[in-house]
């Protein structure tokens, strides 16, 4: 077995016992937590080039919001970007529908559009909903009907790349689809369910500046090939993105639906509000997850989650983790993005487990 976390220790030794001992791991991690410095900039394994333009503006003066925003948007304009933005990947019937959120620590403003279409750059849309209207999320026809009033869309947002690769998981149709039959429920087991390649790719960004002001912002293009409408984690605040700006920021990309269920961004900062630094705060969620993980047709044969779900968080000191819930999957480590002023890095994550088995 791998020489994993022990998560029965990091749970026993979390909540349980108290402010100052949270996650204590049987094995130590990988440190990733630095000495403390301000600004940071942390972005999801593909946020090299978006951590780069959010410390740039940070390091000018801009908004920590305006900033994590204009990083996300060259991987939302990105058509090589299957998980994001223009050419993600689309849903069952050919359509891209997107999802994003944010939120602005010092004036606690959040905004989130679900199921979006026809807009390139979802995340600018949420902002608009945080500052141009007394609400929180707008979804489907509503959201990218008030996208258009501001000027965004409609656009096609299907490059010959993600409808080629739309053809051929349609050509390909049979079981390998989200609709539960009767004889083929929520509660079968995984091989009930014929294995897909499932993409959540996401894009996640996390800033605190200099004062100590915090934003962050999530956008995607969901689960490939989803049903109609289907909305992930991202617009979720408290799920995809949360922003205390006392405590710090988390955001989130993997499969949305075991992060929803938990609301684990919001749950990850507020172990950090409790005395816990941000990779053992992350730890202790991801255990949280795979502790509640109970479907059969989720877990792997040795009991645990057969997905994969990573969390990119940092506190107002400026320490920050990137966290996954494997280590290494299909021969790829778990990678995040960093910027603490110059050029973007990528450090390992951290992760409750070392490798994912198949
Ligand atoms: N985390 C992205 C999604 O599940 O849609």
């Amino acid at each position: 077995m791998a020489n994993d976390w022990n998560r029965r220790d990091v749970l026993k030794t979390g909540l349980a016992a108290g402010v100052g001992s949270f996650g204590v791991p049987a094995k130590a991690p990988t440190v990733i937590t630095r000495q403390a410095k301000r600004p940071i900039v942390i972005s999801s394994g593909n946020g090299l080039a978006a951590a780069d333009k959010a410390m740039t503006m940070v390091a000018a003066g801009a908004d920590t919001l305006d900033a994590v925003i204009a990083g996300v948007n060259i991987v939302e304009l990105d058509p090589n970007d299957m998980s994001v933005g223009y050419g993600g990947l689309p849903n069952e019937d050919g359509v891209v529908q997107l999802d994003a959120s944010v939120m602005h620590g010092p004036t606690r403003r959040a905004g989130a559009v679900a199921a979006i279409e026809g807009v390139k750059t979802p995340s600018n849309v949420a902002q608009l909903v945080a500052y141009r209207t007394d609400h929180v999320l707008l979804v489907g026809e509503g959201a990218t009907r008030f996208a258009q009033a501001h000027g965004y869309g409609p656009e096609d947002l299907l490059t010959d790349h993600s409808r080629a690769a739309w053809l051929r998981w349609k050509e390909n149709l049979s079981d390998q689809d989200d609709w539960f039959p009767p004889e083929r429920d929520a509660t079968g087991s995984a091989a009930d369910m014929a294995p897909i390649e499932r993409h959540h790719g996401t894009i996640n960004c996390n800033a605190v500046d200099a004062a100590g002001d915090i934003s962050g912002v999530t956008t995607t293009s969901g689960m490939s090939y989803k049903i109609p409408g289907r909305a992930g984690d991202s617009p979720i605040i408290g799920a995809g993105l949360y922003v205390d700006n006392e405590v710090g920021a988390c955001g989130s990309t993997g499969r949305g639906e075991a992060n929803m269920v938990e609301c684990a961004s919001f749950l990850v900062v507020e172990f950090m509000r409790a005395g816990a630094q941000p990779k053992d705060a992350a730890i202790e969620a991801l255990a949280r997850i795979a502790d509640k993980t109970v479907s059969p047709r989720l877990l792997t044969d040795g009991g645990r989650p057969n997905f994969g779900l990573n969390f990119y968080c940092l506190n107002k000191a400026g320490e920050y983790a990137g966290a996954s819930m494997y280590g290494e999957s299909d021969g790829r480590t778990a990678r995040f993005a960093v910027n603490d002023g110059g050029e973007s890095r990528l450090e390992d994550c951290v992760a409750l487990y070392d490798v994912r088995a198949k």
